[in-house]
């Protein structure tokens, strides 16, 4: 079976681990410092957080910008589901859009109808691995006085022309394993605003400046050396893994058929976190490649506002005409940058075959 996801450890990350062990000093320390200096200068931003997991960091982000209780953020219902739990833990309250066909991104049209007089912050979700359109949403965001906080939990190394993802607002990354790169479990914020860094950097440790003198309620969401040690040999390969994934990308874009490949805004450097395809009768289909011996993932087949923690904010079943589409129909294909051509071929033939079993699909939402 080829898998969705084949995290990649060599030697670099066992040796940069290994001197951490045998340093003795294992909590947030000097690699956690160099990840995110580092981490900083690739994204283009001043100052960059590390942080337990992605859903913390989109958490301490929006702590961040002292939203609570009362506060509304705008996000999309087409996610993972910590996106939304991240602004539930605040106190505030999500208030969703939907995403668009083409790109499976924020519909950044239907936007505006969404701001009320407690919306604090609009939450792009940039899905897949392609950036949202960030510069349209920084327009709105700072013409109506509202933060923009980036979900970039797929998007290391995306781009909007020669600006990346995670460099408007604050973006918010992840490093589980079968993201673009990893540490194991562990997340990011990165931001050129220093106050916001300084007050994320406060909620991940306790509120704390100086040692045991608490200036605020805070949480522990740091990230160890142990896995900023595994970040740094991760990160140090992601552009190769990324222009591998695109290279893969390129080849289903083109022999790829009877299936909905996916749309690249003009101008956007997409990297791929999923190969996520459309295709007819996805359960079925599913169950079709697995026979003939490709995994693939559903990413995601119920949309945030269905799901049960969310069931109470009363959205019913089908105000997300779009994200209900796509929840029944994306599968995401092994893209992963460890596929041998022979691999990516195995792929292509079983995807084809498979759409010729099943029947064309038509792109486009019923009415
Ligand atoms: C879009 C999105 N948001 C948030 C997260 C949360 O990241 P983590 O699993 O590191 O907490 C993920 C990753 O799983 C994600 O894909």
């Amino acid at each position: 079976m080829i898998p969705i996801a084949r995290p990649q450890m060599g030697d670099e990350e066992k040796e940069l681990v290994w001197a951490v062990l045998s340093s003795g000093s294992l909590a947030q320390g000097a690699r956690v410092r160099e990840l995110e200096e580092r981490f900083a200068a690739f994204i283009g931003v001043a100052h960059a957080v590390a942080t337990s997991s992605g859903t913390t960091a989109l958490h301490l982000a929006l702590l961040g910008h002292r939203i609570g209780p009362g506060d509304e953020v705008i996000t999309v219902p087409f996610t993972f589901i910590a996106s939304a739990t991240s602004i539930i833990y605040t106190g505030a309250r999500p208030v969703f859009v939907d995403v668009e066909e083409g790109t499976y991104n924020i519909d950044v049209g239907q936007i505006e109808a969404a701001i009320t007089p407690r919306t604090r912050a609009i939450m792009p979700v940039s899905l897949y691995g392609q950036p949202a359109d960030l510069p349209a949403i920084a327009e709105i965001a700072e013409r109506r006085g509202l933060a923009l906080i980036e979900d970039a939990a797929q998007t290391h190394g995306a781009a909007v022309g020669e600006r990346r993802s995670g460099s408007w607002g604050a973006g918010c990354f992840s490093f589980y394993p079968t993201k673009n790169m990893t540490t194991g479990e562990g997340g990011m914020v990165t931001t050129s605003d220093p106050e916001l860094a300084d007050r994320v950097r406060l909620g991940r440790e306790h509120g704390m400046r100086v040692r045991y003198h608490h200036e605020s309620l805070g949480y522990n969401f740091r990230m160890t050396d142990i896995h900023a040690a595994i970040g740094l040999a991760q990160l140090a390969k992601l552009p190769a893994y990324n222009a591998r994934r695109r290279q893969i990308a390129a080849r289903y874009d083109a022999e790829l058929r009877g299936v909905i490949t996916p749309h690249v805004t003009e101008g956007m450097t997409h990297v791929y976190h999923q190969y996520t395809i459309r295709v007819p009768r996805r359960d079925e289909f599913v169950e079709r490649l697995r026979e003939r011996g490709v995994g693939s993932g559903v990413y995601y087949p119920i949309p945030v506002h269905r799901q049960k923690p969310f069931v109470a904010l009363g959205y019913g079943e089908q105000r997300f005409p779009v994200s209900e589409l796509l929840a029944g129909q994306v599968v995401s294909i092994p893209v992963h940058p460890s596929l041998t051509e022979d691999e990516v071929a195995i792929v292509i033939a079983a995807v084809n075959a498979t759409a010729v079993e099943l029947g064309p699909i038509v792109a486009g939402t019923p009415a």
